[in-house]
């Protein structure tokens, strides 16, 4: 009889103390408590609507090699972790604020998708032409004016296939470099361009060839 209370003992309070193994409900668990608990996000970052076009885009393709330029607090990168902790994927995330990156470092840690997430504070400018890839997805959500810049960097570490998401472009109306950016996306015969208005406005570019 001791011997079993003792390895009920064990493994009910011991054993968990020491795994480091997250499954798949803990993280679910954690995520959506998260959620629940920070309903308001006010860093300029994506509504949830757009949070889940994400989680769908990257859970319905089964991407794993995520980059996301333009971290802020991290509300957008939370629901690219949370698919990409369903597909067996990383998500590297760039922010040049201080403040911001750490507010999202401890906000990946309390979502417990920190394991998932390579989060960089950096000048995405500098950073992203350096990165070697390769992304089956991107999401682009940093300074507007350097959008093609940041496209044409990435473009080649994109795999076939993959897809690259820009966020506040609108196919109807706005500004000039909205404009701008969509005509060049529309442009580029190896991408596929469609726009999804749901939210704060979506560009979706699959990869479909090398250039
Ligand atoms: C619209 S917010 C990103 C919101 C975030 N994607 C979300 O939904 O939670 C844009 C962020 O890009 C950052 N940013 C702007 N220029 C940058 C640069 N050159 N390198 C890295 N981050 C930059 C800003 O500091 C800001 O936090």
């Amino acid at each position: 009889m001791k011997k079993i209370i003792f390895i009920v003992f064990i493994t009910v309070f011991v054993f968990p103390c020491f795994s480091q193994e997250r499954t798949q409900a803990d993280i679910d668990l954690k995520v959506k408590t998260f959620f629940q608990k920070h309903g308001g996000w006010y860093d300029m970052n994506v509504p949830a609507s757009d949070g889940q076009l994400l989680y769908n885009l990257i859970l319905d393709n089964k991407y794993q090699q995520a980059l996301e330029i333009g971290t802020s607090t991290g509300h957008s990168g939370i629901w690219m972790a949370w698919a990409l902790s369903k597909t067996g994927g990383i998500l590297i995330t760039i922010e040049i604020d201080k403040s911001r990156h750490e507010e999202a470092l401890a906000n990946f840690k309390e979502a417990g998708v920190d394991h998932i997430i390579d989060a960089r504070l950096d000048n995405a400018h500098e950073l992203v032409p350096k990165l070697k890839g390769p992304f089956d997805f991107v999401f682009s959500d940093a300074d507007k004016g350097w959008y093609q810049n940041y496209f044409e960097a990435v473009d080649p570490k994109l795999k076939v296939g993959g897809c690259y998401a820009t966020h506040n472009v609108s196919d109807r109306g706005g500004n000039r470099w909205n404009q701008d950016y969509l005509h060049y996306l529309q442009g580029l015969d190896h991408y596929e361009t469609s726009v999804d208005n749901s939210g704060g406005g979506m560009a979706i570019s699959y990869k479909k060839a090398e250039k």
